[in-house]
């Protein structure tokens, strides 16, 4: 069994160390123009030549969750595309979303700036009650989201495509039901993978029916946000503040709003990284389960776009 490494903005070494451990019987390499053919592929941001050139490739694992970058490419209908689900993402994910909601409802963002000026000054609390947080997409990463933040006893609710019944959350499902969830909540965090339909869906006409003083958090990715409504909304002091990880361009460029807005905190697409041994693991043990003709996980349906 043949399997091409070719991921941009990685070091392949460490990759290929660790995948031969794992899988001593496959032959590992990492592809180049020219390269012979294989039967599987280990990917992040690969060319268009790639493809090409791989006509009888089987299947691809995408070491991220979110492929909406590789189904931009032109891929063989047959081809099987599969997302690392979890792999160590979701309790990243949920210590960054929890923090940056508790941050905003405990004011420690106003607290930080007191102490810069040693001021020693009390806010008054504020009922949890009152910030409930929504969050778009329930799937791997928005469900261990929404059991970490129900832990925190914030009120939870939940929006998706398809029906879902997740512990403590309340959930809403299809496009019927979006602006009632939006209307129950004050916190919005996108959790969306990025598809034409979600394409945009932060933008003013769902941002204004949050409740008053609503805040943003986007760790999905930059293209569901329509920047220039979000600035709008805070400018005019509908939303009282975002907390972003993803932006239409990255890195974020030097001259954007965002970096010097009083109400908005900026992170560098950070909020849930790859982490390698946990992906090698997941990958070699659902490439065990594809050679003994086993189901695997994570199968994207690339009708649907994730
Ligand atoms: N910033 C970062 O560092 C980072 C890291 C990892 C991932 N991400 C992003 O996070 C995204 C989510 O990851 P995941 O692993 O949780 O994905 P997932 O398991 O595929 O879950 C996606 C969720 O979104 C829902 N959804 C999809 N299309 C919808 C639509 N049109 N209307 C309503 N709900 C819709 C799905 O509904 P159903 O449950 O009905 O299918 C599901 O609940 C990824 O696609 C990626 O873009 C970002």
């Amino acid at each position: 069994m043949r399997i091409a490494f070719c991921c941009t903005d990685h070091k392949p070494e460490p990759w290929l160390a660790g995948l031969r451990a794992a899988l001593p019987e496959a032959d590992f390499f990492v592809w180049t123009p020219g390269a012979p053919a294989a039967d599987h592929a280990i990917v992040w941001s690969p060319p268009q030549q790639f493809i090409d050139e791989q006509p009888g490739l089987r299947t691809l694992f995408n070491i991220g969750a979110g492929v909406d970058a590789l189904l931009k490419l032109r891929l063989p209908p047959g081809l099987q595309v599969v997302r690392l689900d979890d792999a160590g993402m979701a309790v990243q994910m949920a210590e960054y979303v929890c923090h940056a909601v508790i941050r905003h409802f405990r004011e420690f963002d106003v607290y930080e700036a007191d102490a810069a000026q040693a001021r020693w000054s009390f806010r008054k609390p504020r009922a949890r009650a009152e910030f409930p947080v929504g969050l778009l997409g329930l799937g791997v990463l928005g469900s261990r989201v929404a059991q970490a933040l129900a832990q925190f006893e914030f009120p939870v609710k939940g929006w998706s495509r398809t029906p879902r019944a997740v512990d403590g959350v309340e959930c809403f499902h299809g496009a019927g039901q979006l602006d009632a969830f939006l209307a129950a909540s004050r916190v919005l965090v996108c959790l969306l993978p990025l598809t034409p339909d979600t394409a945009g869906i932060l933008n003013r006409a769902h941002l204004a029916r949050l409740q008053p003083g609503g805040y943003v958090i986007n760790v999905a990715r930059g293209g569901h946000l329509v920047e220039e409504d979000l600035l709008a909304l805070l400018d005019e002091g509908h939303l009282a503040g975002a907390t972003l990880d993803v932006f239409r361009q990255e890195p974020l460029p030097l001259e954007h709003p965002f970096w010097r807005h009083p109400k908005v905190t900026v992170t560098p697409h950070t909020s849930a990284r790859t982490l390698r041994d946990e992906s090698i693991a997941q990958i070699a043990r659902k490439i065990g389960a594809l050679s003994r003709g086993e189901p695997i996980a994570g199968l994207v349906d690339r009708g649907r776009g994730y």
